[in-house]
């Protein structure tokens, strides 16, 4: 288990994440994804929509835009409704969640008492379509990407001649002006959400809400690998639900040195953005059931995940600093799946341009299967340690025998142990073992 500290400083050194901008002093809420990060999102996105969208025949992709028509979000109640309580500190006058103020104390220059009126701030980001900074031109950047789904029920009904239970999944980013941004990449302003929108017949809500907290759960143990005793499904009591949940429950990590927060929400949204959307665009969204013969208002239930969130719990849940030999070694023990690089590839000594050559040839074959990386800049040990800190699963090793006898060393991060084998069989041998884990 990794700190916050020893993660972002990993992160920053090996190319994880960057803070965004940071050349001219970065930005509150922005970061970017390096190479190696943007690999562990990737497959992190990859193993979500393979669970939830290619293994199942009830749940169908989606990619919506992220500006929208400006009603969609007064519909949505997210104009008059998503909003933080903000007190500003008339002593520093640095700005605060209301709700973030302990004992009436300002967190940053102390000063007791001496706060401005709590007001609502909403937490969307506008901007202006077209050439002309005007109110009719003004929409927002969103906030969720559900609205996306919603607004595109019955296009997708019609097209792929869906049923109920049925639902739609979409992957994208989200945009939200947070008072105050922190915890690294825990609360940004610019995040990334994977959403499903659950469509069911109303009366069987509760039922399929209970089927996809349990599904979800899965997920992140069995596919994402984390720790058990770290993750947990929490009903929010009614005064902490939005403005459209009947019922939520959130998925909680226990983050070290932070405690249990959310990394995913699963709220019973009921009928309510059908409805409104309904009422404000003036189109049918009811469901004819051909069973019943009813036309009616699909209720909906939606797991809702932040990648961001997940990106860091996977990455302090696989962090393992251990001594071999007298020796700190640093290992991420990654899933495979989500490993950044499948296979590192080396010569064992770096002088002898017949084994680079090989281990070049190596590697660039095994390209067209697997994520690879070559290196020869370090000694053998130091190779395999920078390997282990990114999480890479195998490093292959090309010695002097095998110019001779066409074999190799394979590497396990995990037990460290090696095993010769034949340079034809490399692929196959890395496929079955990336295949079993
Ligand atoms: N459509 C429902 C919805 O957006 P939410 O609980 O506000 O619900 C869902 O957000 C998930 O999005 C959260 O569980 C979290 O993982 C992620 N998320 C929300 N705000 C975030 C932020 N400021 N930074 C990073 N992730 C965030």
């Amino acid at each position: 288990m990794g700190s916050f500290d020893a993660i972002v400083s990993l992160c920053k050194q090996r190319g994880f994440v960057f803070q965004s901008s940071e050349i001219y002093g970065g930005i509150g809420g922005f970061w970017d994804y390096g190479p190696l990060g943007v690999e562990l999102k990737n497959n992190i996105k990859r193993s979500w929509w393979r669970r939830v969208v290619q293994m199942r025949d009830d749940v169908v992709g989606l990619d919506a835009a992220i500006i929208m028509n400006p009603q969609t979000w007064v519909a949505s109640g997210h104009v008059e409704e998503f909003t933080d309580p903000l007190v500003d500190c008339k002593q520093c006058k640095k700005r605060f969640r209301a709700d973030a103020i302990v004992n009436n104390t300002c967190p940053d220059c102390g000063a007791v008492g001496q706060f401005t009126d709590v007001r609502k701030f909403n937490l969307m980001f506008k901007t202006y379509v077209g050439p002309v900074e005007e109110s009719a031109a003004l929409t927002y950047l969103r906030p969720e990407t559900a609205q996306g789904i919603f607004v595109n029920f019955q296009n997708v009904l019609i097209a792929m001649r869906k049923k109920l239970p049925f639902g739609i999944a979409q992957i994208g980013k989200a945009f939200r002006n947070e008072i105050t941004p922190g915890d690294f990449i825990f609360r940004d302003r610019e995040f990334e959400q994977m959403e499903i929108e659950y469509f069911v017949k109303p009366g069987t809500d509760e039922q399929w809400h209970h089927h996809w907290v349990e599904e979800r759960l899965r997920w992140y143990i069995e596919d994402l690998g984390l720790r058990k005793e770290r993750i947990r499904a929490r009903a929010l009591p009614k005064e902490d639900l939005a403005h459209y949940s009947k019922a939520t429950f959130e998925i909680e990590y226990d983050f070290p040195g932070k405690g249990w927060a959310e990394i995913e929400g699963i709220a019973n949204r009921t009928d309510y953005d059908l409805k409104r959307h309904s009422q404000y665009s003036g189109k049918d969204l009811t469901y004819f059931d051909e069973e019943t013969k009813e036309h009616y208002i699909p209720y909906v239930i939606e797991p809702s995940c932040g990648v961001d969130r997940i990106f860091l719990a996977v990455l302090l849940d696989a962090y393992h600093e251990e001594e071999v030999r007298g020796e700190k070694r640093v290992v991420l023990k990654l899933k495979p799946q989500l490993a950044p690089i499948k296979v590192a590839v080396f010569p064992l000594l770096r002088n002898r341009p017949e084994l680079v050559r090989k281990a070049k040839e190596i590697a660039n074959a095994l390209r067209k299967d697997f994520t690879v990386w070559y290196d020869d800049t370090a000694a053998i040990g130091r190779l395999y340690r920078r390997q282990d800190e990114i999480g890479t699963p195998y490093c292959i090793t090309v010695d002097v025998q095998s110019l001779t006898d066409n074999a190799v060393t394979i590497r396990d991060r995990d037990t460290m142990l090696q095993e010769r084998v034949p340079i034809e069989r490399v692929a196959a041998v890395l496929k079955e073992k990336l295949a079993e884990c």
